[in-house]
């Protein structure tokens, strides 16, 4: 069995993290948190999100976050920007790259961006143009791929489909989500192969949520199959407010402790990643949720 060497791991724990918390989080606390991520070795950080702030209040200060951070310079900054109008904004803030987000199931999309996944690949057709215009990398997503909260089974046809168009439409990166965290590694990787067979597998990513503890299975199951970028949430913070009961993503501590023991290159430090994950987790007013964390924080 090959294994890749290193693996390219985008934080999303400032934006997929911060969007599901319930109580608002105070932009200093976000700009803390994401510039103690860059510090911890994290290279790519989808720092917020662009988006109705009557959809998601929670990153209503997006504009404010993105121009506080102190910028290292090694490190990608990026946003959700689900419309020209999130994309202008981004762009004014200083985002350097931004990520697109359609779904695989038509029910999700409507209840996450109001449209159907048709209608949603239209209107990135501006945002997209407006990006290569501007000479800023976009990535995509395709959520629920591999299950929905509302329909239930989606098939790897399905993901593959809108895979497809987005990576036609020249996103460099399709992240695969399974939103709501149901994927085990047979499904994880019978999802991967189909999209594979229309996009180069260097050009996708792995995006888990933890619900049923079996993110790092699936993340597995990818590797052995040569997948090398994965997204994960520092203390495992996250889901999605319209995806009812999904837990956060994969915690980047346990990806990164995963890839340590398999000898796989992340660039992360751990010490300072487990110290990060577990004073996010305090200020929210909790444990973090990822034993690693817990266990490490111990030692
Ligand atoms: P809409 O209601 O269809 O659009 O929303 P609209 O254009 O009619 O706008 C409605 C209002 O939103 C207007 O304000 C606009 O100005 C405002 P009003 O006039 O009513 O006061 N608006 C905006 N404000 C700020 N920034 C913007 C923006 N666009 C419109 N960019 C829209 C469509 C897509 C905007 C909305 O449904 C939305 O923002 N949805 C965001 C949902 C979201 O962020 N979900 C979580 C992220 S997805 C996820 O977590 C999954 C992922 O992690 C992968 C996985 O796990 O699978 C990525
Ligand atoms: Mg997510």
């Amino acid at each position: 069995m090959t294994l890749p060497k290193a693996v390219k791991i985008v934080e999303v724990g400032p934006r997929d993290g911060l969007q599901n918390e319930s109580a608002f989080v105070a932009s200093s606390i976000k700009i803390e948190l994401i510039e103690r991520l860059a510090t911890a070795g994290c290279r790519h950080i989808e720092a917020t999100s662009f988006v109705s702030p009557r959809k998601i209040p929670q990153l209503a200060d997006a504009a404010e976050v993105m121009r506080a951070i102190r910028r290292a310079p090694e490190v990608t900054y990026s946003a959700l920007t689900p419309n020209l109008k999130g994309f202008e904004a981004a762009m004014d803030a200083g985002a350097n790259e931004i990520a697109v987000f359609a779904a695989a199931s038509e029910t999700f999309s409507r209840k996450n961006i109001n449209c159907s996944t048709e209608e949603s690949l239209t209107r990135f057709e501006p945002v997209l143009d407006a990006a290569k215009r501007a000479g800023v990398r976009a990535r995509a997503y395709v959520s629920c791929a591999l299950g929905c909260p509302y329909e239930g089974e989606i098939a790897p046809a399905a993901v593959t489909r809108v895979a497809e168009r987005l990576f036609n439409q020249g996103c460099y990166e399709i992240s695969l989500g399974d939103t709501i965290g149901v994927g085990t590694p047979l499904a994880a990787k019978r999802m991967i192969e189909a999209v594979a067979e229309k996009i180069p597998l260097e050009n996708l990513a792995g995006h888990f949520h933890d619900t049923y503890g079996m993110a790092a299975a699936n993340v597995w199951a990818a590797l052995e199959m040569g997948m090398a970028v994965f997204d994960s949430s520092v203390g495992g913070l996250g889901g999605c407010p319209y995806a009812p009961g999904a837990a956060g993503n994969l915690a980047t501590e346990d990806l990164a402790w995963l890839m340590q023991g398999s000898g796989v290159e992340t660039g992360l430090d751990l010490p300072k990643l487990v110290d990060c994950a577990n004073w996010i987790s305090g200020v929210l007013g909790r444990e973090a949720v990822s034993r690693v964390a817990r266990a490490l924080k111990k030692l």
